[in-house]
């Protein structure tokens, strides 16, 4: 019991719009700037204070619990907590609720990523009555998310899940902070048109009880990753704060050209190429004879020849030589080969997955 707030990170969920990388690994370990998004969700509960965090895992739990381990390398306690299918943020809250005890707790989505941080709002609910505190966004298409109806004071009038016809444009960010009174709520709430217990709902609820739900706007970014186009542009915006790093190990011989912020890791070898920031290369990676423009981040042992390429995710041990064209807008899984055909016929040879897409010129 008692005051402390606790942290709940949501890592299940299927990941379906970023098939064909949610076929082998969690969404919430596909890399941003290297790293596994779901850390920098658990590295902002911890800049703000909480130093117990439940992790709600469903069909990749393994995965989840090799990759974030104790809690140790972030400074605080993981727990896990399975949830049996994905039925609902405010499911997950009830199968957290054993964890969370008699604690606030703050619920963290683990494939939002917010530049501002929790920091300041937890600070500020810790000191509150609030029953519930929520941030909020404009966004271009509130339809796809949670959106709230504020008063002129700023004051939380309505809430409502996936509206077919918003009634603003201010959609609730992954982030989310309760009093106990919350399992309550959830207890006796029913499933949503898409069959699951919503969150909104439940904040609903709280309002329509008459609780005091406060609702903040977010300061700097804020982007959830659920589809392709949302993770390269969280990649552009975490390697827009990159500190520029080169190991001491790195080579870079007298024939190639880097400029901007670029973080070369252990082992990278650049030759006969230029690399214009912000990119990251990840251990051990080499690029040779080639073009590495803004936004790009190559994972750990990704060789690239002969090749230009921006504005990509590249995942561990991919191999890009002699690439026709740029790559722009890409995200290339573990181990994929992109290369040109050296044989006749001359025509373009695929081996993909299920739900991959190519482009071809
Ligand atoms: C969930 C919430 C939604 C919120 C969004 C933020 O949506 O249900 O209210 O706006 O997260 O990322 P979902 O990811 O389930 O589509």
């Amino acid at each position: 019991m008692g005051d402390t707030l606790r942290g709940l990170v949501l890592a299940g969920g299927t990941g379906s719009r970023l098939r064909p990388l949610t076929y082998t690994r969690s969404k919430q370990l596909l890399p941003v700037a290297n790293r596994p998004m779901l850390f920098y969700a658990i590295e902002a509960l911890v800049a703000a204070g909480i130093t117990e965090v439940g992790v709600v895992v469903g069909d990749t739990a393994r995965e989840i619990e090799a990759a974030v381990g104790s809690g140790a390398q972030f400074g605080c306690r993981i727990t896990y907590i399975p949830q049996a299918a994905p039925l609902g943020l405010a499911h997950a809250v009830a199968v957290a609720a054993p964890f969370l005890g008699g604690h606030p707790f703050l619920m963290y989505l683990g494939d939002n990523l917010l530049k501002g941080g929790v920091s300041d709002l937890a600070r500020r609910f810790r000191e509150a009555d609030w029953d519930a505190a929520i941030l909020l966004t404009a966004v271009p298409h509130p339809e796809q998310f949670g959106v709230a109806v504020v008063d002129e004071a700023g004051g939380v009038v309505r809430l409502v899940e996936k509206p077919a016809v918003p009634p603003s444009n201010l959609a609730l960010v992954g982030v989310y902070l309760f009093r106990p009174v919350i399992f309550d709520v959830v207890r006796h709430l029913k499933p949503s048109a898409r069959g699951e217990l919503e969150i909104t709902d439940a904040l609903q609820q709280l309002l329509d009880r008459g609780r005091p739900v406060h609702a903040e706007r977010v300061q700097g970014w804020w982007k959830d990753t659920g589809k392709p186009e949302d993770l390269l542009e969280a990649n552009r915006l975490v390697l827009e704060d990159l500190s520029p790093r080169r190991a001491a190990s790195a080579q870079v011989d007298d024939a190639s050209h880097v400029s901007g912020r670029v973080v070369l890791s252990d082992g990278v070898v650049v030759r006969r190429s230029t690399l214009r920031g912000p990119i990251i290369l990840g251990p051990g990676t080499v690029v040779e004879d080639s073009f590495i423009g803004p936004f790009t981040s190559l994972g750990p042992g990704v060789r690239v020849s002969r090749t230009e390429m921006e504005n990509s995710i590249v995942l561990a041990d991919a191999v890009l030589d002699d690439v026709p064209g740029r790559i722009d807008g890409s995200l290339l899984g573990q181990g994929t080969r992109v290369t040109r055909r050296r044989m006749a016929p001359h025509a373009i040879t695929l081996v993909t997955g299920d739900h991959c897409i190519v482009e071809v010129l």
